[in-house]
């Protein structure tokens, strides 16, 4: 495991940026999990100052999303459809077709689970995928269980991340209690996996996942397993982990 332990969120955010403009610049028709909440937001804004300047470009890139809220529209501005467009997609030359995100509206959820697991697999294996984690150990929005999810599946919300996503929507009743998100096991099939924490918030479960046991009550402790990963966190989020 590579840890790049940074300043503060700027810092990490452009050290973020420049491992995916390494990948895309490796290798241009590379397949990217990208990850929605506010920890990537100056990640997406980097990577696109990058793509302004010349230094990579997307034309050949493959995007798949980690999740989406189910019963919420593409058009709804807080569907992960939305942040993606308004965050990244629409400020590089990524093809729309080549980007991905589980459909939220379609309430047929076996449906959905099974064509996005099936899409990953066929255009897949996933070359890098950025992670950010819950207050509980989320990753995507796979949430602690007895078990580890394998492909992509819907889910019931906890009450710890309603609670922490609600400071995006007007009221907290309008934040969707399901949704759709890749499985641990998608997420683990990625050849690499980049987890960016940012803030003293995530010092506890930061150190929890990365040196605590392998449990599924702590859903990224199954990075521990992963033979590439690399965890970009700034000083406050690194500061339990030696
Ligand atoms: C949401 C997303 C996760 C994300 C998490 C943390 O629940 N589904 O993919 O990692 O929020 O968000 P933040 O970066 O805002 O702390």
């Amino acid at each position: 495991m590579i840890i790049y332990k940074l300043k503060d969120y700027a810092e990490m955010s452009k050290k973020a940026a420049l491992i995916i403009a390494s990948q895309v610049n490796l290798k241009p028709n590379s397949v990217l999990g990208l990850a929605t909440g506010s920890t990537p937001v100056e990640t997406y804004k980097q990577i696109i100052k990058l793509y302004k300047d010349g230094n990579v470009d997307f034309e050949k890139v493959v995007a798949f999303n980690l999740d989406e809220y189910k019963g919420l529209k593409k058009e709804n501005d807080q569907s992960y459809h939305y942040f993606m467009r308004d965050n990244l997609f629409n400020h590089i030359n990524i093809n729309p077709n080549n980007t991905h995100i589980p459909d939220g509206s379609n309430m047929d959820a076996k449906h959905v689970c099974e064509e996005y697991e099936n899409k990953i697999n066929n255009l897949g294996p996933i070359d890098l995928q950025v992670l950010g984690i819950g207050l509980n150990g989320h990753i995507g929005f796979n949430e602690p269980d007895e078990h580890f999810t394998s492909k992509t599946n819907l889910v019931k919300l906890t009450k710890s991340t309603i609670d922490a996503n609600s400071r995006f929507f007007d009221n907290i009743n309008d934040v969707p209690t399901e949704a759709y998100t890749m499985g641990i096991g998608s997420i683990m099939k990625a050849k690499c996996i980049m987890l960016l924490a940012s803030g003293e918030s995530k010092a506890d479960i930061i150190a929890q996942s990365f040196k605590g046991k392998i449990t599924p009550l702590v859903p990224a402790s199954i990075l521990q397993m992963h033979p590439n990963v690399i965890l970009i966190g700034d000083e406050a989020a690194l500061s339990k982990l030696n």
